[in-house]
C-alpha cells in the first residue's frame, strides 16, 4: 500500500480565550481516509481544538493545513466549500425548522447550492429515518436522530474530511452503537476522512485508526489506536479499567 497523503496538519497550535491560554503547542495530523480519535476529559481543550482548526478561534502560535494549503487565518465560513465540516457538540440544529430545512443548509457553499436537491437525496437514502422525518422539526427528534441530522447537514456540503465533536455525548448505548457504526461506515464506504472527539474513550479507540489523547490543552499521546486502547495507563485514565 502508498502511503495516503496528509489530509490535515495541526503544528504547534496555542489558542485561548482572553487571558486564558487552552491549547498548548498542539499538533497532530490526519491521513485521507483515516478516522483520528482526539480524546481527553470534560474541559482538555477538544472543542477549542476544532473552533481553532475551522477558524473560530484564532490560532495565537502555529500552523494549520487543510490539504497543503495553509488554513491558519481562513474565514470559517469558506471551510465548507473547501472540504471541511464541522458536526458542532449537540448539533446545533434549528429547532424550529424542519430537518429539510436545516439539512438545506448545511449546502450554502457556491458549489454545494447548485447540487443540493440531489444531496438531499442522497441523505434520506444514507439515513431513511431523516427521510420519514423531513418534515418534522427539528426540536421534535430524538437525541440520536437529531445528531445523524446534524451529521447529515455537514454531508450536505459535500466535504472530504468532517470533524465531530462529541457525537455521542448523551445518547443512549444503541444510539451511540449507530452513531459509530454511521462514522465508520463514512469513512470506510463512502471514502471521508474523519476526526472523531470524544469523551467516550472506549467506544472511540474502536471505531478510530489513529488517537490522540489531549489533557489540560497538551497532546500528551498519541499512536494507534489499537496500541492505545491495551495501554495500561490509557486503560486506568481513561477507560475506567
Ligand atoms: N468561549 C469561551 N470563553 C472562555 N473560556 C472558554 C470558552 N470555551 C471554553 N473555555 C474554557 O476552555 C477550556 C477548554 O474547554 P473546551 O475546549 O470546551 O474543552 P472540551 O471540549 O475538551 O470539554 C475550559 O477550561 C473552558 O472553560
Ligand atoms: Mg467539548
Amino acid at each position: 500500500m502508498t502511503p495516503s497523503a496528509e489530509m490535515l496538519s495541526v503544528e504547534n497550535v496555542t489558542a485561548g480565550y482572553g487571558d486564558a491560554t487552552v491549547l498548548f503547542d498542539a499538533s497532530f495530523s490526519v491521513r485521507e481516509r483515516e478516522i483520528v480519535a482526539i480524546v481527553g476529559a470534560n474541559g482538555a481543550g477538544k472543542t477549542t481544538l476544532l473552533s481553532t482548526i475551522v477558524g473560530l478561534v484564532q490560532a495565537r502560535t502555529g500552523r494549520i493545513s487543510f490539504r497543503g494549503r495553509d488554513i491558519t487565518r481562513r474565514a470559517a465560513h469558506l471551510l465548507p466549500g473547501d472540504g471541511l465540516a464541522l458536526v458542532p457538540e449537540g448539533g446545533r440544529l434549528f429547532p424550529f425548522m424542519t430537518v429539510e430545512e436545516n439539512l438545506l443548509l448545511g449546502a450554502y457553499s457556491p458549489d454545494s447550492r447548485t447540487k443540493r436537491k440531489e444531496r438531499l437525496q442522497e441523505m434520506m437514502e444514507l439515513f431513511p429515518i431523516l427521510g420519514e422525518r423531513r418534515a418534522l422539526a427539528a426540536g421534535k427528534l430524538s437525541g440520536g436522530e437529531r445528531q445523524m441530522c446534524a451529521i447529515a447537514r455537514a454531508l450536505m456540503s459535500h466535504p472530504v474530511l468532517i470533524m465531530l465533536d462529541e457525537p455521542s455525548v448523551g445518547l443512549s448505548p444503541l444510539m451511540v452503537e449507530r452513531v459509530f457504526t454511521m462514522v465508520e461506515t463514512l469513512a470506510r464506504e463512502k471514502g471521508l476522512t474523519i476526526v472523531l472527539v470524544e469523551q467516550n474513550v472506549t467506544e472511540a479507540l474502536e471505531v478510530s485508526d489513529r488517537a490522540y489523547v489531549l489533557d489540560h490543552g497538551h497532546v500528551v499521546r498519541g499512536g494507534e489506536a489499537a496500541i492505545l486502547r491495551n495501554d495500561r495507563e490509557i486503560q486506568e485514565t481513561y477507560m475506567g479499567l
